[in-house]
């Protein structure tokens, strides 16, 4: 792309200054400030690493980008490159056929009846975190909510087969991994500063050891014969389509250790921007609490879980209010136009 075409309003001057600057603490605020001032979608080059990006939250555009003509898209280096050097090949971090190859053989794993097997070990995990609670008691719940998603992550991928002590590294591992990672991708220039320091080597270092703690949970499920309906088990018999072969082990550990990322920092974004919704706002408080009697011990059901009812809506309000993954990006693999942009 060049500056022939025909981008939305750029952002220049000091705003630029103060984005790429502002950006790295507080990307949020920049980018939602350059988004009252240029409107839905914006331009900013980044001139230093020869770069063009367009940010947008007008829905029409995301809407082409990721569907109508989605492959002319694929997920940008800070994906493919910046993040899989940490964390391998899978289905985050991967591209075009090897993608859809395995998100194929994935998607079986999270149908409505295999999550539905999995309610109960949501429930175990959210009682045991839960006994220790005072009524009284202040908490973060950031800090609640982290361990809890990380936990349920851990068990409805493993089981009883990841000791606590094993969760407790790899939960440690992961957040330092992921410090590292939004210092890369926030500080232009940086990973090349931080690899000078042996900070990303280290990081990698940490992950070979988060991937071989997996890895030795494959081994014990393997050795003991054991099926326990989780999703690890989904994963080990899972056979592609043409070939009917399993994944290969090294596919699997990094396939489980995305999962691992993927799914519990979303979900404990998720959970603490309800529950700081419904402490602002007593009367929905009420209602929620009001319904939730209602269904007794029928709450952990998958009908009572997924039906459409006034918690369903607190859970997306609170979701459409606070996005818990409030930013993806897309690379163009060729010039495109939509609209008047081109
Ligand atoms: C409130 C909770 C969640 C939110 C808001 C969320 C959000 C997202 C978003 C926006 C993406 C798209 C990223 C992109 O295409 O660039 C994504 C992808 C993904 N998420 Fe989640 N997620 C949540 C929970 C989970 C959970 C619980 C898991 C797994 C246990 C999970 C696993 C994944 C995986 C594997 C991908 C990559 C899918 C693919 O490219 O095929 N997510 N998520």
């Amino acid at each position: 792309m060049s500056s022939e075409f025909n981008y939305p309003t750029e952002i220049k001057g000091t705003r630029k200054l103060y984005s790429l600057l502002r950006g790295i603490k507080d990307p949020l605020k920049v980018i939602s400030g350059n988004h009252k001032i240029a409107g839905d979608s914006y331009y900013l080059k980044a001139t230093l690493m020869d770069k063009n990006f367009i940010f947008s939250q007008d829905k029409e555009f995301i809407e082409y980008i990721l569907k109508q003509n989605h492959k002319n898209y694929s997920k940008s280096e800070i994906q493919s490159v910046t993040l899989a050097k940490y964390l391998g090949n899978g289905l985050l971090t991967n591209n075009g056929k090897d993608w859809l190859k395995q998100r194929r053989l994935i998607q079986s794993g999270f149908s409505k009846a295999k999550i539905t097997n999995l309610i109960s070990i949501m429930e175990e995990v959210t009682d045991h975190a839960f006994r220790s609670f005072k009524s009284d008691m202040e908490v973060d719940l950031y800090d609640v909510f982290h361990s809890l998603a990380f936990n349920i992550v851990a068990k409805t991928l493993f089981s009883s087969d990841i000791a606590e002590h094993e969760v407790k590294e790899l939960s440690k591992i992961i957040t330092e991994i992921q410090e590292v990672f939004a210092k890369e991708v926030r500080i232009p220039f940086s990973s090349e500063v931080l690899k000078f320091f042996g900070v990303i080597d280290k990081a990698i270092t940490k992950s070979k050891r988060s991937k071989a703690i997996i890895q030795s949970v494959l081994d014990k499920r393997r050795s003991s014969g054991e099926q326990k309906n989780d999703l690890l088990d989904m994963l080990i018999q899972a056979r592609y389509e043409d070939t009917q072969l399993p994944m290969s082990d090294e596919q699997l550990v990094d396939e489980m250790l995305i999962l691992f990322i993927a799914g519990h920092e979303t979900t404990a974004n998720a959970l603490s921007f309800i529950f700081f919704e419904i402490s602002q706002n007593p009367e929905a408080e009420e209602k929620l609490k009001k319904e939730i009697a209602e269904e007794s011990e029928m709450l952990f059901t998958s009908e009572s879980l997924m039906k459409k009812s006034f918690t369903s809506n607190i859970i997306k309000e609170a979701m459409r209010l606070h996005s818990p993954a409030w930013a993806i990006d897309r690379q163009a693999l060729e010039d495109d136009s939509f609209k008047h942009y081109s």
